[in-house]
């Protein structure tokens, strides 16, 4: 793993987790990446300019008005000179700036400036992280071509549990050295889907499905370790997020699951679908418990969710489209008819039931394509993971020669 001679621009903004930002710079240094660090005026009341300038080795710059440090090199010459920019911590308030277009400090005029790619780590209270004017500024900035890494979720400096947590510094370093790639997807966006959604009936009830996420997870765990910035859109499942993956999506119904992968998929190369999304869902969700009818039977009337993958193909500027096919018998013709109707790249198709597919540790999967199909045999979910990987990668190389 080498950062030899890449030019990274660390914005420093006002938060508790400025401290792990430190670390991170002696981290990118190992690698043998040069750094620079910019900080916000509030970053300086968490971490003293000097501990950066003595690990980075570099003068650091905390104002657009510091002449001395204009006149060694000026703040275009500096957007410039990056090749990467990460912003960590990225506070809810450097966030809103940038989603604006603001350029009213160091920061936001040098991301303005520069045609490097944008990397934000955010860092804030649980509560603040959920708002929806965080979230939606945070859209705007992927649709803009942003990468938002993290955050995690666990217990913050404020007391709060719940998401929020700046990723830690090896995490951050490892995104920016996926980010100059290496292994088969290096340098791609990938999105992957996992577990199962839930369909609400009323406050205790829905319709679920027995998808664990096992073989999703293993999927973008694979697609990391090639290299891939992966988005894991993730049903209802008790799975911790595996190492490497970019940023996690939680959701529950069918309808929250397409809201996050199509916008997910609007910066995304490619898009896995493993998740076992539910087909239907209650065209009423009761707002109270259903109460027992005694000797009467309960009628429940379904509607058609939306397919997420035929969406996503209706689009015309879409990822390279991997689905899933769950099948219980003709497994072949079911699979091959889904790559058809759903107009997609490739299909992973695997029998399910009796113990296999859904829920076990190993799988086998046959894949089809147009004009081939591969074979492979029963494994781990991992080992198969990184099969699939292989043939994603060799065949989203022939589809965009
Ligand atoms: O999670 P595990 O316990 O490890 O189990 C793994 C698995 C069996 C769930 C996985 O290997 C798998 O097969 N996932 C897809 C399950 C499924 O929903 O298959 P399907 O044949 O019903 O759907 C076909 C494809 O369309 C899938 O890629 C699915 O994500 C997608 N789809 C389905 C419905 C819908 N409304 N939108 C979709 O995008």
């Amino acid at each position: 793993m080498s950062l030899a001679h890449r030019r990274i621009l660390l914005g420093v903004s006002g938060g508790i987790a400025a401290y792990k930002s430190c670390e991170l710079v002696r981290r990118l240094r190992d690698l043998g990446a040069e750094v620079r660090v910019v900080m916000t005026g509030s970053a300086t009341h968490f971490v003293g300019a000097a501990t950066f300038q003595a690990l980075s080795g570099q003068p650091v710059r905390t104002s657009l008005w510091d002449e001395q440090a204009e006149a060694a090199m000026g703040h275009i010459e500096l957007a410039r000179w990056a090749e990467r920019i990460l912003i960590a911590p990225a506070t809810a308030d450097v966030i809103a700036r940038l989603a604006q277009g603001h350029a009213d400090d160091l920061i936001t005029t040098l991301c303005l400036a520069s045609a490097a790619p944008l990397y934000l780590a955010p860092a804030m209270n649980q509560q603040m992280w959920a708002h929806p004017a965080v979230q939606a500024n945070l859209a705007t900035l992927r649709r803009h071509g942003a990468t938002v890494l993290g955050p995690a979720a666990g217990e913050q400096a404020c007391g709060d549990v719940g998401s929020g947590r700046m990723l830690e510094p090896l995490e951050l370093r490892d995104a920016l050295v996926a980010s100059f790639g290496h292994g088969e997807l290096a340098g791609l966006k990938v999105v992957v889907s996992a577990g199962p959604t839930f369909e609400d009936i009323d406050p205790v009830r829905f319709i679920g499905n027995r998808s664990s996420g096992k073989m999703g997870f293993a999927v973008a765990a694979a697609a990391a370790a090639a290299g891939a910035q992966v988005t894991l859109v993730a049903g209802p499942v008790s799975l911790a997020t595996p190492q490497g993956v970019m940023q996690r999506i939680d959701v529950r119904s069918a309808a929250q699951m397409q809201v996050a992968v199509l916008e997910a998929c609007a910066q995304a190369d490619i898009y896995v679908g493993a998740a076992a999304v539910g087909d239907y869902r209650p065209v009423c969700v009761a707002g109270q418990k259903l109460k027992k009818q005694a000797g009467a039977d309960l009628v429940l009337q379904l509607a058609e969710n939306p397919d997420i993958l035929a969406s996503l193909s209706a689009q015309s500027k879409r990822p390279f489209l991997v689905g899933f096919a769950a099948e219980t018998h003709d497994v072949a013709n079911y699979a091959r008819g889904k790559l058809e109707r759903k107009g997609l790249d490739m299909i992973a198709a695997n029998q399910v039931g009796e113990g296999l597919g859904f829920e076990t540790a190993d799988n086998a999967l046959t894949l089809y394509w147009h004009g081939g199909e591969a074979e492979l045999p029963r494994t781990d979910k991992a080992t198969l993971a990184r099969q699939l990987v292989t043939h994603v990668a060799e065949r989203y190389k022939v589809a965009r020669a």
